[in-house]
């Protein structure tokens, strides 16, 4: 697989032996709660190595995104770091979780299923980063062109209201990000993340409806995966 140069436009199927999945979607539409459950599903089927991860990562640069997502971290004057600065920390956790976290288990033939993963910092930096849209999106392309790909990206898609409400009865604290004109953003972009990707595989699977019955379309979508 190529590693250098321009964006690695191979799946990387062939290459490699394991399976990296990555689940998508605005605040609330459910990636955390399929990403647990898809893992649950793969395990119980008896693969040997399944390995569920997030980004932001739990390693030491992850650790720092998410303090700024929650505020725990600001600059004086309480500002939240730029849409840049963000998208270059979000992606110095991708490389450092991409080494520690997902190749050793792609290199055994395990399988990885992320919560989240680059489409997040196209579909978020580049919604925050106001007029610029399209500029930005090319430009965090770029920042990213060395990240692994993932064989399979599952687009959770849920109507922002519907994901509004969930992250209300989440009861957490509103997050960076978490307002509603730019969630509506996000999904209209979620919805197009085929035309800002092209060389990558992506499915959108419909996210209303109980746990258990998006579980089954998005165990669907992972299927025609192992064809
Ligand atoms: N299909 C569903 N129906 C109803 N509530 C759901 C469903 N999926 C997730 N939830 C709940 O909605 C909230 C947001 O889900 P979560 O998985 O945390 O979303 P995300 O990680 O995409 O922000 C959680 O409280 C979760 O329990
Ligand atoms: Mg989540």
């Amino acid at each position: 697989m190529t590693r250098d140069g321009d964006r690695d436009t191979t799946s990387g199927m062939a290459e490699r032996p394991g399976r990296f999945v990555v689940l998508e979607g605005i605040d609330g539409a459910g990636t955390t709660t399929q990403a647990a459950r898809l893992v649950d599903r793969l395990r119980r089927e008896g693969k040997a190595t399944v390995r569920a991860t997030r980004e932001p990562s739990d390693g030491p640069i992850g650790s720092l995104v998410r303090q700024v997502l929650t505020g725990r971290i600001v600059a004086p004057g309480g500002r939240a770091p730029g849409w840049a600065t963000m998208a270059l920390l979000f992606a110095a956790d991708r490389m450092d979780h991409v080494e520690s976290d997902i190749e050793p288990v792609l290199a055994e033939g395990g399988i990885v299923v992320s919560d989240r993963y680059d489409a997040s910092s196209l579909a978020y930096q580049s919604v925050s980063s106001g007029s610029g849209g399209e500029r930005a999106v090319e430009w965090i392309r770029q920042l990213n062109r060395h990240a692994l790909r993932p064989d399979l990206t599952i687009v959770v898609d849920l109507p922002p209201d519907a994901a509004a409400a969930r992250r209300a009865s989440r009861g957490e604290p509103a997050q960076l990000y978490e307002q509603n004109e730019t969630q509506r953003a996000l999904a209209l972009f979620y919805r197009d993340l085929a035309r800002h990707m092209p060389d990558d595989r992506i499915t959108v699977v419909d996210g209303a409806g109980s746990v258990d019955e998006v579980h089954e379309r998005i165990f669907a979508a992972y299927r025609q995966l192992e064809g």
